[in-house]
């Protein structure tokens, strides 16, 4: 008999009874599919949970997605396979080189996908990462697709290697091999052949499928059931109207999303420009925020879903409060050559002074915290699938 590749054959010995009463041994074939995921996993693969729903957020139009996403549509769709795949991969401590960190022990997925930690620890427990850890949601509707605070990565599918390789993420450093030597480690794990033959096709594990796993799964972590989507969709679910209160909101969040979403030159913070409605993803066309007087590097901000949760913000975890956050934006803004346009009074060297009352500042603040997602570790999707 032929039976699928990692299919397990188990003989069972059943006893039947016979006319004359005395036991007879019959043998009863039972083929159980995946048995390496099976032994190692809590996830079902026959029964894959859905990754694709989660796309689309609600209140989001044609137009936004068509402009907003980076998904290489043709070259690496998301799929629930692969996604499934991506989600072991983010939780697998075998991704470090001493088998104790995994992607998921800096970004953790109570925090909105961040660490709680203004630097995070590394997987030796000892060095920290120099920048702090970046939420990950809405990772898909960044239109310009590059990554990390300084967009040194051109897309998802090339970042996702770059903490394997990091000698203080993850330690895959070249000396040891590199992600080849990773790749070779899974090769041996049993259920990584098993994953891999579910979402492409063949057992083989490679580099480029590693890379479009991971991506296909941070992809799919679309935050939309935050109280603001809420209010969205019992509002009628699109923003036609930026600037119009939402029934769901109290009057000073409403008071703050209108001054985050109105002009600086009539009153307003005139945040949306940059952070846009309804993901919150930043414009692919943003430049810096000026938090260094001179500074020429062009910075990207993650999605503001969930930023309430965070503990340190910027690049460099400098603000502990979303209230020194707005206080900078009011008054602190430094000019320099990367200083985005938006945030001056016209001229280059005249960063913008919004001179905001303290009850508007509370006002952005307290709408900031409705953008709070209660995607969390009840999420069977993202949870960690291992057995421990
Ligand atoms: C030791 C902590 C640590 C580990 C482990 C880690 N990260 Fe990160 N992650 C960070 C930090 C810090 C940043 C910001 C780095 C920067 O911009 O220089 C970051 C940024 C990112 C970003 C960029 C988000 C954006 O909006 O541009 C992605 C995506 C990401 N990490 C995914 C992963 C994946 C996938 C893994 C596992 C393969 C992983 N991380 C492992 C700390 C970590
Ligand atoms: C010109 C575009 C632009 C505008 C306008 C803008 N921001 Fe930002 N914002 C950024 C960039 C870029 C960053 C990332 C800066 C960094 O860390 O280097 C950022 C970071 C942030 C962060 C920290 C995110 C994190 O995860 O640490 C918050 C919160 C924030 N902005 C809120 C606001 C608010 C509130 C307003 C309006 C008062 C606003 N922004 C206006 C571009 C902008």
């Amino acid at each position: 008999m032929r039976l699928p590749s990692g299919t397990l054959v188990l003989l069972l010995l059943a006893l039947t009874a016979c006319d004359d009463g005395a036991g007879r041994a019959e043998t009863v074939t039972l083929a159980v599919r995946y048995p390496g995921i099976r032994a190692a996993l809590t996830l079902d693969p026959e029964r894959l949970l859905d990754y694709t729903q989660a796309f689309r957020p609600i209140n989001f139009t044609e137009e936004q997605l068509r402009l907003q996403d980076n998904m290489p549509a043709s070259r690496n769709p998301t799929t629930n396979a692969g996604a499934t795949l991506g989600r072991v991969l983010f939780y697998d401590k075998a991704l470090s080189i001493n088998g104790r960190a995994s992607c998921a022990s800096c970004h953790l997925l109570s925090v909105g996908l961040a660490d709680t930690n203004r630097f995070s620890t590394g997987f030796d427990g000892r060095l920290n990462t120099r920048a702090t850890a970046m939420r990950l949601l809405n990772l898909r509707f960044y239109g310009d697709g590059h990554a990390f605070w300084d967009r040194r990565a051109v897309s998802l599918e090339e970042l996702v290697t770059e903490p394997i390789r990091d000698s203080i993420e993850l330690g895959f450093v070249a000396a040891v091999g590199g992600v080849d030597s990773l790749l070779k480690r899974m090769r041996a794990l049993p259920y990584y052949p098993e994953l891999f033959t579910i979402a492409f096709g063949d057992d083989q594990v490679t580099e480029v499928r590693l890379k479009k796993a991971l991506a296909q799964y941070l992809r799919s972590i679309v935050s939309n059931s935050s109280r603001f989507d809420f209010a969205l969709t019992v509002s009628g679910g699109t923003l036609v109207d930026r600037l119009a209160p939402l029934s769901q909101l109290t009057p000073q969040e409403n008071r703050g999303k209108l001054l985050f979403a109105t002009s600086n030159s009539v009153g307003g913070a005139n945040c949306e420009v940059c952070h846009r409605f309804p993901q919150f993803a930043l414009d692919g066309g943003s430049k810096s925020n000026g938090l260094d007087a001179g500074e020429t590097r062009v910075f990207k901000a993650p999605s503001l879903k969930s930023v309430a949760l965070s503990r340190h913000f910027m690049h460099d975890g400098r603000f502990r409060t979303l209230e020194e956050v707005v206080e900078f934006y009011n008054s602190g803004i430094q000019p320099g050559p990367a200083l985005d346009p938006r945030l001056t009074d016209g001229a280059p060297d005249r960063p913008q002074r919004l001179h905001l009352s303290s009850e508007d500042k509370a006002a952005v603040v307290a709408f900031l915290r409705t953008l709070t997602d209660a995607l969390s570790d009840n999420d069977p999707r993202f949870g960690d699938p291992f057995r421990r």
